[in-house]
């Protein structure tokens, strides 16, 4: 349980907020590559209006959403050299958002400056940097940078705040049960295969321990042991915001929940493939597919594993209100997790870099975060089938292809 004031600082994520200060130390995904070529996307994030734009000679820039002038959107804005021309009067804006040109007026009014933030592309993302400089690097980990994978992106909007979903990233226990017994019975009412095998072990021994880049998560199932990749090497969840899961398998993916606001928030599945026969994709553009979270009639799709997911998250209401919440000893990983942000929310308040900012330029040429080998709960074959059958990837337009290179 926490009080209300806690609840509000761990939730809360605009400018001068706590949690938005902690955000604003870290990198976070902006836009991605294959939306963005010549015309500017409106993107809110951390409860910031920002257009994100490409300019003409291949830059990628984040700027106030408002022209500087009389207001009009940046959406409407000019790609150009180093920068952007806004589209009403044609004022002109670098890549630190100064106004350079103002065409109609005699004589330039100078220092004119619009919020700007530093932005970098990589692995099909644009990442933008909204805390105080410098800047530390964007993190080149494993799944961004890996050579000769296929790759995709989810995204889902959910219309709830963030830390519910992280909150679920230390809760392995909620496997057996959401994507156990509610998933078989949801299949079985719509007249859908159980998948019998899937999640049906018990856990019957969980731990958590801090690592580099955030917690990693161990775990023994039923009939399973210590000695078991799932509790020497578990899977992590990395600060502040992803998750990494799949391992072993050929399948690997980060889940990185993105706060639009306080009460919104994207959900980035982005996987990364390497089929067994060593198949290649024929060309680097990660294609963008949407996750839909409701049917026609507006019910949670509860036939997929993060349609379950996310429909538990936002039946917890916009904000949870955890001081009516009951944790129980099975909920270590949650009481962990909310501990880890209130003290990287003081080394913040101290001007540390809090955990995981990597500023090493030779640690940041290929992060590898390790996760298990052996899959969960079933065979690695049964294991990436399930995945492909049941997980967001289902909607990725990449799906039939990598069902038959994975069968
Ligand atoms: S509103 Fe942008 S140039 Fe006038
Ligand atoms: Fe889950």
């Amino acid at each position: 349980m926490l009080t209300q004031e806690e609840n509000e600082v761990l939730t809360r994520v605009g400018p001068g907020t706590p949690m938005g200060e902690l955000f604003r130390r870290y990198w976070l995904p902006i836009a991605f590559s294959a939306d963005l070529h010549d015309e500017p996307l409106a993107r809110r994030i951390l409860c910031e209006d920002l257009v994100v734009y490409r300019t003409k000679d291949g830059k990628v820039g984040v700027i106030d959403e408002r022209c500087a002038h009389r207001r009009t959107s940046m959406t409407l804005g000019l790609s150009e050299e180093g920068g952007i021309r806004c589209g009403y009067h044609g004022w002109r804006y670098d890549l630190e958002g100064r106004c350079i040109e103002q065409p109609a007026e005699k004589k330039l009014h100078e220092g004119l400056q619009l919020k700007a933030y530093p932005a970098e592309e990589l692995g099909g993302m644009i990442f933008v940097y909204m805390g105080p400089k410098p800047a530390p690097l964007l993190p080149r980990y494993d799944l961004f940078t890996m050579d000769h994978a296929f790759r995709d992106i989810g995204v889902a909007i959910m219309e709830f705040n963030w830390l519910q979903a992280m909150e679920n990233s230390v809760d392995p226990i909620h496997a057996e049960w959401l994507h156990g017994r509610l998933q078989d019975e949801v299949r079985a009412r719509e007249g859908k295969s159980t998948l019998g095998h899937y999640h049906h072990r018990t856990h019957v021994k969980v731990g958590f321990d801090l690592f580099k880049y955030g917690i990693v998560k161990r775990r023994v199932l039923e009939g399973g042991s210590e000695d078991e990749d799932g509790w020497k090497v578990g899977h992590p969840l990395i600060f502040p915001n992803m998750l990494k899961m799949g391992g072993g398998t050929g399948f690997s993916q980060f889940q990185i929940r993105v706060p639009i606001d306080d009460t919104r928030t994207y959900n980035i599945f982005y996987t990364a493939y390497t089929p067994p026969n060593g198949e290649r994709p024929e060309s680097a553009e990660v294609p963008v597919y949407e996750v839909p979270l409701k049917d026609a009639r507006g019910k949670w799709l509860l036939d997929f594993i993060d349609g379950q997911d996310i429909a538990a998250w936002a039946e917890q209401g916009k904000i949870t209100d955890r001081t009516k919440e009951q944790l129980g000893a099975s909920d270590m990983g949650i009481v962990m997790l909310r501990r880890t942000y209130k003290e990287q929310l003081d080394a913040v308040k101290d001007g540390k870099d809090p955990l995981a900012v990597v500023r090493d330029a030779d640690e940041n040429r290929f992060i590898e975060i390790p996760i298990e080998k052996t899959p969960p709960f079933a065979d690695k074959r049964r294991f990436i089938m399930g995945l492909l059958e049941t997980q967001a990837v289902r909607y990725s337009p990449l799906n039939d292809r990598m069902k038959a290179l994975f069968s």
